[in-house]
């Protein structure tokens, strides 16, 4: 893949980067995609899965559904594209990854500066209580109602219907006003309101990459399309990023 002359003058000058990433990202670690014939909304019903009626109505059958993605995000890695974000945000002055996975690669990658906009399959919390059980706290407790009293122990994740945590939301805003440009990495770009991030970027100036296998809505509207995995891609731009930029931040 060649990096089009005009994209690489971005690279070469931008200062301020945002990064929305999507389940694409994590696909080659193996973690399935949601829409698409093998996603996973395909087979399963959404609002019988991810919603917060469909967890009150059958919460045995919703938490060992987030069980199961749980163990596999645990037995998979980040990959290249993950790591090479990491690379990226040492070369900016400010540098945002905004995700809408919950799968935690790209803080296990070691990406600093994080928005979750749908959440973390990692954290949990009781409905009644609200006694957080995270990480390993969950498996310890051994099951999904709370050992303090008994509530229903739900993921802090965002359902159908539900929310994005306003923090981070406000996060992922305030990086798109300002961004120089913004990379829209592995995501259909169709759920809202992640999928506005966009034109906030490009009404403020911004300039839009997008990083996918195949089109998607936002692709005519994009600066920049680059048809490939997001591993292949990003390893390609953060090779060009050195190239052009030279030492990275942290090691001048
Ligand atoms: P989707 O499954 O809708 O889209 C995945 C995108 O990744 C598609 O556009 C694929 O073409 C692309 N893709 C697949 N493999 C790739 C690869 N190796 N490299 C680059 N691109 C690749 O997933 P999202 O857009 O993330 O919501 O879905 C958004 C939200 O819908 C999710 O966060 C989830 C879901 O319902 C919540 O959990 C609230
Ligand atoms: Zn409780």
């Amino acid at each position: 893949m060649t990096i089009p002359e005009g994209l690489q003058r971005i690279l070469a000058t931008a200062n301020d980067v945002v990064v929305l990433t999507g389940a694409g990202i994590s696909a080659e670690s193996g973690i399935p995609t949601f829409r698409g014939e093998d996603g996973l909304w395909s087979k399963l019903k959404p609002e019988e899965l991810a919603s917060f009626d469909a967890f009150l109505s059958n919460p045995e059958l919703v938490s060992e559904w987030y069980q199961h993605r749980r163990h596999i995000t645990r037995e998979s890695k980040p990959n290249a594209a993950h790591t090479a974000l990491v690379e990226m945000e040492k070369y900016f002055r400010r540098f945002t990854v905004v995700t809408q996975n919950v799968d935690n690669l790209h803080r296990r990658a070691g990406s600093k500066n994080i928005a979750e906009l749908h959440g973390n399959i990692e954290r949990n919390y009781c409905l009644g209580c609200r006694k957080r059980y995270d990480g390993a706290d969950f498996d310890a407790n051994g099951s999904f109602r709370c050992s303090k009293c008994g509530g229903l122990i739900r993921p802090d994740i965002v359902w159908f219907g539900e929310m994005l945590p306003a923090d981070q939301w406000d996060v992922a805003e305030t990086a798109a006003a300002t961004a120089d440009v913004m990379f829209v990495v592995g995501t259909s770009a169709v759920v809202y309101p992640a999928a506005e991030l966009p034109v906030t970027v490009r009404r403020s100036g911004g300039k839009i990459v997008e990083v996918n296998i195949e089109e998607t809505p936002l692709t005519g509207f994009a600066d920049f399309s680059l048809q490939g995995s997001a591993s292949n891609v990003l390893s390609e731009i953060i090779d060009k990023i050195k190239e052009l930029r030279g030492v990275a931040k942290d090691t001048e």
